[in-house]
C-alpha cells in the first residue's frame, strides 16, 4: 500500500531508492510498476514482464525433488520428501518412452516406472530408495531424520532417478533443514505440497505442530499499540477472530522500525493471546545492520509468524536484488521463520522480486476504483502508462483471484522451483484517492472466497480498523476458514479451480477432495439478486450434502450436479459433501 497519509514518509524515499540503471524510466520521472503516471510523463514499455518458457515439441521427463516442510526439527524424528516426475514440453530431459529388458536387447517395453535413489551429499547417506509412475506429482517418501546433525545450516540433497534398463538417467537436487528442537519462541514451517503454515509455540509447549490458517489484517499502530499503552483495541481485534497482525510501523523512528520498549510490552500481551505476528520490516530490510538489530530483538518470541521484508518493491521498483538479498541474511540469522513479501504489480520483475521470499502475498485493490482513467493523477491507465490504485486491473472483484492465477503460473514457470504459497491482501479501506469507496462487508467476503477458491492459504487486509462491519463480517468468514473442517480441506488439498457453472456466467467455484469427502465453495460475482437455475458440475460424484458451513443451505445434489434456483447478489457459500469412492 503506497504512501498516502501516515505513511507518506515512503513516498520522500522513492528517489533516492530506486535503482534507474536495471529500469527503463529515467531516473527523474516518477513511476509505479515501472510506468510513468505524471501527465508532464510519456508512456514506455516498463519491462520486466515475464518471459515464459519455450513450448518444446518433444515431451520431457520433468523430476523434481523437495523437502514435505521447509523446515524439520530434530524432534520430528522423520522428515518426507516430494517426488514428481511429470511429463512436461516445457522443463526437464530428454525422455524415450522404453526400456530394455536386455542390455542392447531389441524388445522393449514401455518406460512407466522411474526407480530413484536421494542422498544427502554430505555424509553420502541413502535417504530413499524407491520409484514413482511416470507422469505423476505429489509422491511422498518419509526418511528418518537420524543421520543429520542437527544445524542452522541447510544439508545438500540429490536425487538419481532412472529407466528400468539404466540407460536413461535423471537428476534433481534440493536442500532440506534439519533444525534443533525448540523449547522457547517459536518454529513455522510451510507445507510444500498444499501451503499450509504449521507452527509449535508455548500454546502446544513446543510439541508437533499446529496448523495455522491466517486470517489478519495490517494494523494501524497507532490505533491497536498506541503510544499512551491501552491493550483495549489489540484485545478488541483478537476478540473478532483475527489470529495474525502485521503492525505497521511509521517509518519516522531512527531505525525505521517500532518504538522497542513500547512494542515489548504489547508483544507480551500478543503472546499471552498466541496473537500471531508478521513483523513487518518495510523501511528497513534493505539495511542490513538494521535487519540485524530486529531479528536479535524478537526472534525468540513465542508469536513471532513470520518475517516480513518488501511491502510492493515492484510498485516502488526497488532494486531487483534487494528482496532476495533480505531473504538470504534473515535464513542465515533465523531459519526457524518464513520470510514473506507483498507485490502490487501484475507483471513486473516477477521472478526477481518473489525470488526474495517463501511466500508471496498480493494485493490488488479492486474496488469503487477507476482501472482506465486515474483519478489522482487525470490520466488514461495501460500497460505503458498511469497509476488507477490496481496495475492492469478491471475494476472488478475478480482482479483479486486473477492476480492469484497470475502469480501461481509465473511460480510454476520458473525452472527447479516448487510452488509457493499465494496470500491475498484484500481491500478493506477506500475513500481516497484512487478509491473512491470503502468496500462493504458483502464485498469483502466475495474477495475473500475468491480468494480461497484460487488458492489463498492466507488472508490479509489493508487496514484496521476498517469499518466496524467489515471488521465483523471479514472476523466471522475468517473463523470458518480457520478452523475445522474447512481447514482440514484447505491445508489437506489444493483447490480444483473454475468448476463448469451453467445457468449464470458470474459464478465462481473450486473444490478440495480430502478422504471421502469434497468442500466446494462459490462465489457469485452479480451484485444483484437473480433467480435462475445454477448449475456446478463437480469434479466427481457426490452422495449428500454433508454440511452447509457458511451461506445459503438449500443447495440440492444429484450426482456430480450441485444446484441452487436463485443467488443472492455477491452471494457466497461454502459446502461439504460426502462423496463416493472406491470405483
Ligand atoms: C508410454 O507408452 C505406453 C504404451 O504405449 C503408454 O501407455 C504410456 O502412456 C506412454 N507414456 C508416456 C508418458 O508417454
Ligand atoms: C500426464 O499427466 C497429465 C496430468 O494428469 C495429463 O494431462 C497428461 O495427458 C499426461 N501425459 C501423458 C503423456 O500421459
Ligand atoms: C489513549 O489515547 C486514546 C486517544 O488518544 C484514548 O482514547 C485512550 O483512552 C487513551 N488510553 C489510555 C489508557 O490513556
Ligand atoms: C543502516 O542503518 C544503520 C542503523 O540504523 C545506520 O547507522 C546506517 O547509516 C544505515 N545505512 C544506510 C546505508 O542507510
Ligand atoms: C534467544 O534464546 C537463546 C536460547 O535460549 C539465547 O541464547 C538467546 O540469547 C536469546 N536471545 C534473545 C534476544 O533473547
Ligand atoms: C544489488 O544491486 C545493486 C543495484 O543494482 C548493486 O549496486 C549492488 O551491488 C547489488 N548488490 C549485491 C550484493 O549484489
Ligand atoms: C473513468 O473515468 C473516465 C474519465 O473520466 C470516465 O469516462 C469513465 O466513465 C470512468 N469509468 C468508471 C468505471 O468510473
Ligand atoms: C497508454 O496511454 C498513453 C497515453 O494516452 C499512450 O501514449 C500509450 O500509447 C498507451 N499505451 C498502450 C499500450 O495503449
Ligand atoms: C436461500 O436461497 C433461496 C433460493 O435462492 C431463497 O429463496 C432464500 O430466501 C434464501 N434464504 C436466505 C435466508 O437468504
Amino acid at each position: 500500500m503506497r504512501g498516502f497519509g501516515v505513511f507518506s514518509a515512503a513516498l520522500v524515499a522513492l528517489s533516492t531508492i530506486r535503482d534507474a540503471l536495471a529500469f527503463n524510466a529515467p531516473s527523474d520521472v516518477p513511476t509505479w510498476c515501472g510506468k510513468p503516471y505524471m501527465s508532464t510523463n510519456q508512456a514506455l514499455d516498463p519491462g520486466g514482464q515475464f518471459v515464459f518458457p519455450t513450448v518444446q515439441s518433444k515431451p520431457m521427463l520433468y523430476v523434481t525433488v523437495a523437502p514435505r516442510y521447509t523446515i524439520f526439527l530434530e524432534n520430528d524424528v522423520f522428515g518426507s520428501f516430494i517426488v514428481g516426475a511429470s511429463i512436461s514440453h516445457i522443463f526437464g530431459q530428454p525422455y524415450n518412452n522404453v526400456s530394455y529388458a536386455l542390455p542392447g536387447g531389441r524388445d522393449g517395453s514401455p518406460f512407466t516406472t522411474l526407480h530413484f535413489k536421494i542422498y544427502s551429499e554430505e555424509t553420502r547417506s541413502l535417504l530413499v530408495a524407491s520409484s514413482v509412475p511416470v507422469n505423476s506429482t505429489g509422491n511422498l517418501f518419509e526418511f528418518p531424520l537420524l543421520s543429520f546433525i542437527p544445524r542452522w545450516e541447510p544439508y545438500q540433497v540429490s536425487f538419481h532417478g532412472s529407466s528400468p534398463d539404466g540407460q536413461q538417467s535423471f537428476t534433481a537436487t534440493t536442500q532440506i533443514y534439519v533444525l534443533p528442537s525448540r523449547s522457547y519462541g517459536s518454529a513455522v514451517k510451510i507445507d510444500n505440497l498444499f501451503g499450509g503454515l504449521y507452527v509449535q509455540n508455548a500454546l502446544n509447549h513446543w510439541r508437533g505442530w499446529y496448523p495455522v490458517f491466517p486470517n489478519g489484517y495490517y494494523a494501524d499502530g497507532s490505533y491497536v499499540t498506541p503510544s499512551n499503552m491501552s491493550l483495549v483495541n489489540l484485545d478488541t481485534y483478537v476478540a473478532q477472530g483475527f489470529n495474525t497482525i502485521n503492525i505497521v510501523p511509521s517509518g519516522v523512528g531512527p531505525d525505521q522500525s517500532y518504538p522497542t520498549g513500547q512494542l515489548e510490552q504489547y508483544w507480551d500481551r500478543m503472546d499471552e493471546l498466541n496473537l500471531l505476528n508478521i513483523y513487518d520490516m518495510r523501511f528497513s530490510f534493505q539495511n542490513a545492520t538494521q535487519v540485524n538489530d530486529q531479528v536479535q530483538l524478537w526472534k525468540n518470541r513465542t508469536s513471532l509468524l513470520m518475517w516480513y521484508t518488501a511491502d510492493e518493491p515492484d510498485g516502488w521498483a526497488y532494486p531487483l536484488n534487494s528482496t532476495s538479498l533480505a531473504y538470504n541474511q534473515l535464513k542465515s540469522l533465523d531459519p526457524y521463520h518464513p520470510v514473506s513479501l507483498v507485490l502490487n504489480c501484475q507483471n513486473f520483475y516477477y521472478q526477481e522480486y518473489a525470488s526474495g521470499a517463501d511466500i508471496i502475498f498480493e494485493d490488488a485493490y479492486p474496488v469503487a476504483i477507476n482501472a482506465t482513467w486515474s483519478i489522482p493523477w487525470d490520466t488514461p491507465c495501460n500497460l505503458t502508462y498511469g497509476d488507477c490504485g490496481c496495475d492492469n486491473c478491471i475494476g472488478s472483484l475478480t482482479d483479486v483471484s486473477d492476480r492469484l492465477d497470475d502469480i501461481q503460473t509465473y511460480q510454476a514457470n520458473l525452472p527447479g522451483q516448487g510452488m509457493k504459497p499465494t496470500w491475498a491482501v484484500l481491500q478493506a479501506f477506500g475513500d481516497q484517492d484512487y478509491w473512491k469507496s470503502i468496500p462493504s462487508p458483502a464485498e469483502v467476503e466475495n474477495m475473500m472466497m475468491l480468494s480461497i477458491n484460487h488458492d489463498a492459504k492466507g488472508i490479509t487486509y489493508w487496514i484496521y480498523p476498517s469499518t466496524e462491519d467489515v471488521n465483523i463480517g471479514s472476523g466471522a468468514l475468517g473463523n470458518v476458514l480457520k478452523t475445522e473442517p474447512a481447514l482440514d480441506f484447505l491445508f489437506g488439498a489444493n483447490a480444483i479451480k473454475t468448476l463448469q457453472v451453467q445457468g449464470e456466467p458470474l459464478v465462481d467455484a473450486s473444490a478440495w477432495i480430502v478422504g471421502s469427502e469434497m468442500m466446494v465453495g462459490v462465489v457469485s460475482e452479480e451484485y444483484v439478486n437473480y433467480d435462475s437455475l445454477v448449475t456446478i458440475t463437480l469434479p466427481e460424484a457426490a452422495i449428500s450434502i454433508a454440511q452447509v458451513l457458511y451461506g445459503n443451505s438449500s443447495w440440492t445434489l444429484k450426482g456430480n450436479q450441485l444446484s441452487k434456483t436463485g443467488l443472492q447478489g455477491l452471494e457466497v457459500s461454502i459446502l461439504i459433501l460426502d462423496v463416493q469412492h472406491g470405483h
